[in-house]
């Protein structure tokens, strides 16, 4: 593992549990959730391609460093997925691209010139969601004649960006071509080069099995996911590695503990015992990158909320400072701040580009975003205490926030540093229905809040950091 990982010490221990640093393994496989909440996947579904992947391998006799290599690309291989997320809203005409993505997953989407009744179902239920049948027809057959280029595009997009996350990360090379090769397929028709057989890297092949074989189980079961894999053998899929996933597959091994009502945390034991040899440990700044990798995925769902949750930790890091916070508790702001709208990503991009009013059952789906927050950061061991305020941070003094309507006893003054530079965020940039406010105005506006709801010392903290 001698490019792994980050500036991680690394040290021989059995598991992770019980210890106050928290390591590499822990991190990203907790929020390998949040990734599965942007393709709208069953939950886990990155943690079980990643058991099913590992034990795909184990039949190969990877070097330990390219089992690391493979370890990560598979947690991580959806990473790049928010940013076509945007355009992919855009190309089926405001519909919810994560019903797409999770739908799509299910199609081959290889033959768009003899498409299936369930892809047509599929585009029917999601393109043009407003237009009246001529228009919506006109839509699927508009996506129909250029789903190639769509498919480029998007796929483009979302592979480039994936490596790009995984080197900044500095899980090495290896690790980061794996994914940006996860749509390659065996006979040269997948993307972004076009690459055929061998010449797609080995773990980019591990990881388009192993994602296949935990959509296709979590859906319609594991013999319908292993009919799938024969069927495309060849074709999307290396032929050996389907030959090695039929033998598991046949004495019983390959699905232990990788089904989708498997518990999360016996998958979550059987990823660690199947992952690199060695645990690495992660120094302070290597959290902090993390931190800021899925900041920027959750940033990039949206044009409008492109600098968002950097902008929320700049704002929330000043006023941290300017209250004299001491220096463990100004990273806990930080980090609680990067990562407060990572449950955001559960929410499709017809609500967050919607240019006009969000109706009941939409502004229900907005609702539950920080409860996710703090759902996903809680399976950090490390982050009990920053779950609590990152899932805090749309909470008011008087017990009018959501989700849990706390009030001002029940909210620490972190949360209420990150509640208010949230607002001060979102008045200050561009909205799908108005664009960002100048100073004078959002100071007007927050201060009809203040001190009923947002925290005064912090208002008056952020105002004198911004002037
Ligand atoms: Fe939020
Ligand atoms: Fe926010």
């Amino acid at each position: 593992m001698a490019s792994l990982p980050l500036t991680a010490e690394r040290i021989d221990l059995p598991n992770s549990s019980s210890r106050q640093r928290v390591s590499l393994n822990e991190i990203l496989s907790a929020l390998s959730f949040a990734l599965d909440l942007t393709e709208g996947a069953v939950p886990g579904h990155a943690l079980r391609s990643c058991v099913l992947g590992m034990r795909l391998a184990g039949e190969l006799g990877l070097r330990p460093r390219q089992r690391a290599a493979l370890y990560y690309a598979l947690l991580l291989k959806d990473v790049g997925c928010s940013s076509n997320a945007a355009r992919l809203c855009q190309i089926i005409g405001g519909g919810d691209e994560r019903r797409v993505k999770a739908g799509v997953k299910l199609e081959d989407w290889t033959k768009p010139n003899r498409p299936k009744l369930s892809t047509i179902q599929l585009l029917w239920k999601t393109v043009l969601p407003s237009a009246g049948v001529v228009e919506r027809t006109a839509g699927i057959l508009k996506i129909g004649l250029t789903q190639h280029r769509n498919n480029e595009e998007m796929i483009t997009l979302r592979c480039d960006r994936g490596a790009h996350i995984l080197r900044k990360l500095g899980l090495g090379n290896d690790a980061a071509e794996a994914v940006r090769g996860l749509d390659e397929h065996w006979d040269g028709s997948g993307y972004p080069e076009r690459r055929i057989g061998n010449t797609i890297p080995l773990e980019s092949r591990i990881l388009a099995v192993a994602q296949h074989l935990d959509v296709f189980a979590s859906e319609q079961g594991t013999d319908a996911a292993m009919k799938v894999l024969r069927e495309r053998s060849g074709r999307w899929f290396d032929p050996e590695l389907v030959r090695i996933a039929e033998r598991l597959h046949r004495d019983g091994s390959l699905w232990q503990a990788a089904l989708r009502d498997t518990p999360e945390g016996v998958t979550r034991s059987a990823a660690f015992e199947l992952g690199p040899d060695t645990i690495d440990m992660l120094e302070e700044a290597d959290i902090d990158l993390i931190c800021e990798a899925f900041a920027d995925v959750v940033d990039a769902k949206s044009t409008f909320t492109y600098r968002h949750s950097l902008g929320v930790t700049t704002a929330a890091v000043s006023i941290a400072l300017a209250l004299g916070l001491n220096e463990e508790r100004t990273q806990l702001v930080n980090r609680a701040a990067l990562l407060h709208d990572i449950g955001k990503l559960r929410v499709p991009n017809s609500i967050l580009d919607k240019p006009g009013k969000l109706d009941a059952e939409e502004w229900r789906v907005v609702q539950e975003h920080p409860r996710l927050t703090r759902e996903i950061l809680s399976r950090i061991g490390q982050f009990g205490e920053l779950a609590e305020i990152a899932g805090a941070h749309h909470e008011k003094l008087d017990g009018t926030g959501y989700p849990d309507k706390l009030t001002a006893d029940r909210l620490p003054l972190e949360a209420r540093i990150i509640a208010v530079a949230d607002v001060y965020g979102a008045l200050t940039e561009n909205r799908p229905y108005r664009p960002g406010l100048a100073l004078e105005q959002v100071v007007e506006i927050m201060s009809r809040d203040i001190p009923h709801k947002l925290d005064a010392d912090c208002f008056e903290a952020l105002i004198s950091a911004v002037s």
